[in-house]
């Protein structure tokens, strides 16, 4: 399922670029593209984000933006 249209960017590639250390809004940013053009995934790419985090051990994720 797509996360961001407008970079055509899945959740499965959001795991995986998180996996590899991507932990952080910037980072998805800089790696994906996600939440740099109309910015409507933002909440969603968050919460991705903030879900894997807390389920690895939580990495403190939700804190940073
Ligand atoms: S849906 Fe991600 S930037 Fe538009």
């Amino acid at each position: 399922m797509y996360v961001c249209v407008c970079q055509a960017v899945t959740s499965k590639q959001l795991a995986v670029t998180i996996a590899q250390g991507a932990t952080t809004m910037k980072a998805l940013r800089n790696e994906l593209g996600v939440a740099t053009c109309c910015g409507k995934c933002a909440r969603d790419v968050r919460s991705q984000l903030q879900q894997t985090c807390g389920s690895a051990g939580g990495c403190a994720c939700a804190a940073r933006s």
